[in-house]
């Protein structure tokens, strides 16, 4: 431009206009013509007020009139623009995850990522919390989700597991002495994967003995808040609020509820009367949530929400509306079953004002809540009510402390094998072992679950009865879990932990919409690293030396 050439310098802290001019040196400028994106430079030369500033970029108001120029290294044209509005997709950019992370966007979660980890650290330092590693081959306990296994070579036909979470380890360093530990640990689990799951992912991992339930909310109540305050200048003064799994499960129809907004479940079963709608008389629960000011929704906007909740993985079979008029009528797909004042009493019930909107579904409790759970963050987001940089923490406690498993027809630890139950259900786990609360706890965050814990069983005794619960014979139990259980027998003190998942922290604070963009290296959704090409085959001389035969693939 005029005699001159501008060149952007882009490191690590940002980007830097760089200007050679013809007049002053008109083979320098020759050569600067001659770069190309992505080159490593390095420059000379006297920093200079611009005289047309830009006020978009921290270093807008300076530029560098160039002396020297080296070329340190030339670059292939990348596949995409290193640009904040990139030209590449999700698969290309994972394939150059190295390109990727130089943009703007990706190197801020990752700045964000290490922020957290340090104030972390600070935190459980101030607080006499040991930073202890725990291993990465252990033994397979399969009793969560899938463990990934790795073959040993020294021990033909053995396995190590890769640690779903540090827990046994962190129980053992109680019973060490240890008193407060954490870690931010690699943990690895062989499930589904989703925007907020990757088969491995890091926790802040910890522990306490001698603590109760209480004791635990408190702490890291204080972590979180710390976290905020410092990373996002926000003052969470009042306590969390604490919400039982009953209550939160018939309010939002969900364990990670998002209470940045209202809309909760309203049960309708008492008062839609039998023997009118038969879809209603055969649901054991009709529920419904009340949209504020949507009775003007039309016929199209309706199909698109019964399309949206008859997805597979919703799974309603239909959805029944009540228009609340604004003149005090009602409106709605059953009003063929229904008289008016019928209409008006589930509309008490909902609290519903004229100008509002029912929307009802109805089939088995659990499935028909769930479902309502996911119409609701639906409406919350058309109706902008899940803004992300608003922030609505709470602690949902009481989690029951088993649940039924169909398929196998046995009882499984909602949480895991080592929770404690609360004092006064000990007694159910002889006569109703669904009906046992557990002591634990999930810190959920804008409908996140940020981490979980339990107040773990420390008594022989109790730990056995949970065990035949949960159907291990006494063998099967040894076999899985002997050493812990040896362990408690040498003075175990009382403990419980809890452990946040880091990514989903970043994630949350960040406001992205998958944990794999503060990842730096992250699997995709079929658990590939599609960078290193990984997983893939070995070498038969390797799977030899492993003494394994793979069967053919199915
Ligand atoms: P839990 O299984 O609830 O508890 O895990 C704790 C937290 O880890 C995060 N998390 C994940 N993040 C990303 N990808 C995944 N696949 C994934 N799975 C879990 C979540 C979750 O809240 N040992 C116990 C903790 C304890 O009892 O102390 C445990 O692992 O944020």
């Amino acid at each position: 431009m005029g005699g001159m050439t501008f060149v952007d310098i882009r490191d690590r802290y940002g980007i830097t206009q760089l200007v050679f001019n013809q007049e002053t040196d008109a083979a320098l400028c020759e050569r600067a013509n001659h770069l190309g994106r992505e080159w490593v430079i390095q420059v000379e030369g006297v920093v200079a007020e611009r005289s047309n500033p830009n006020k978009n970029i921290p270093t807008g108001a300076i530029e560098l009139l160039v002396e020297t120029l080296t070329v340190l290294n030339a670059s292939e044209v990348p596949p995409f623009t290193i640009e904040d509005e990139t030209d590449g997709g999700d698969e290309l950019r994972m394939k150059y995850r190295y390109l990727d992370l130089r943009r703007n966007a990706v190197r801020k979660n990752m700045e964000l990522r290490h922020r957290l980890v340090m104030l972390v650290r600070q935190y459980l330092d101030q607080q006499q919390f040991l930073e202890v590693e725990t291993p990465i081959l252990i033994g397979s306990t399969p009793e969560g989700a899938r463990d990934f296994v790795v073959p040993s070579r020294m021990n033909p036909g053995e396995f190590y597991a890769l640690p779903q979470s540090p827990q046994l380890f962190k129980q053992l360093l109680m019973v060490a002495g240890f008193d407060r530990y954490f870690q931010i640990a690699k943990c690895f689990r062989d499930e589904d994967l989703r925007a907020d799951r990757q088969p491995e992912f890091t926790q802040i991992d910890c522990e306490m003995s001698f603590v109760e339930q209480n004791d635990v909310l408190e702490i890291f109540e204080g972590l979180v808040k710390y976290v905020f305050k410092t990373i996002k200048g926000l003052d969470m003064t009042e306590a969390f609020p604490r919400m039982t799994w009953a209550e939160a499960m018939r309010l939002y129809g969900s364990d990670k509820p998002d209470i940045r907004f209202g809309m909760l479940l309203n049960e309708l079963k008492s008062c839609t009367e039998e023997g009118l709608f038969t879809v209603f008389d055969s649901s054991e629960y009709i529920g419904a949530i009340c949209v504020p000011a949507a009775a003007t929704y039309t016929r199209k906007q309706l199909d698109e929400l019964t399309e949206f909740v008859k997805r597979p993985q919703i799974g309603a079979k239909g959805m029944v509306y009540v228009k609340c008029e604004a003149d005090g009528s009602f409106k709605s797909s059953v009003d063929k079953f229904y008289t008016g004042q019928q209409l008006a009493s589930w509309a008490e019930v909902c609290q519903a004002k004229p100008g509002d909107l029912l929307l009802i579904l109805s089939g088995e409790t659990h499935k028909t809540r769930k479902a309502l759970c996911e119409l609701r963050l639906e409406m919350g987001h058309r109706l902008g009510l899940r803004p992300k940089d608003q922030f609505a923490a709470l602690w949902v406690v009481d989690f029951p402390m088993f649940e039924w498993d169909e398929t196998v027809e046995r009882f499984f630890a909602m949480h895991h094998p080592f929770t404690s139950p609360k004092p006064e259900d000990i007694a159910l786990l002889d006569v109703d072992p669904g009906k046992v609360r557990a002591n634990a706890y999930d810190m959920v965050i804008n409908g996140v679950e940020l981490g979980g814990g339990s107040i773990r069983i420390f008594d022989r005794k109790l730990q056995a009865k949970a065990f035949e619960v949960m159907g291990f014979t006494a063998e099967k139990a040894e076999a899985q879990f002997g050493f812990l259980m040896s362990a408690f027998q040498y003075g175990a003190p009382p403990h419980g932990g809890l452990a946040f998942g880091l990514d989903r922290f970043v994630s949350l604070l960040a406001g992205l919409d998958s944990i794999r963009d503060c990842i730096a290296f992250p699997k995709n959704n079929s658990g590939r690293d599609v960078m290193c090409d990984a997983p893939s085959t070995i070498d038969p001389a390797q799977l030899d030396e492993l003494n394994i035969t793979l069967k053919p693939i199915k």
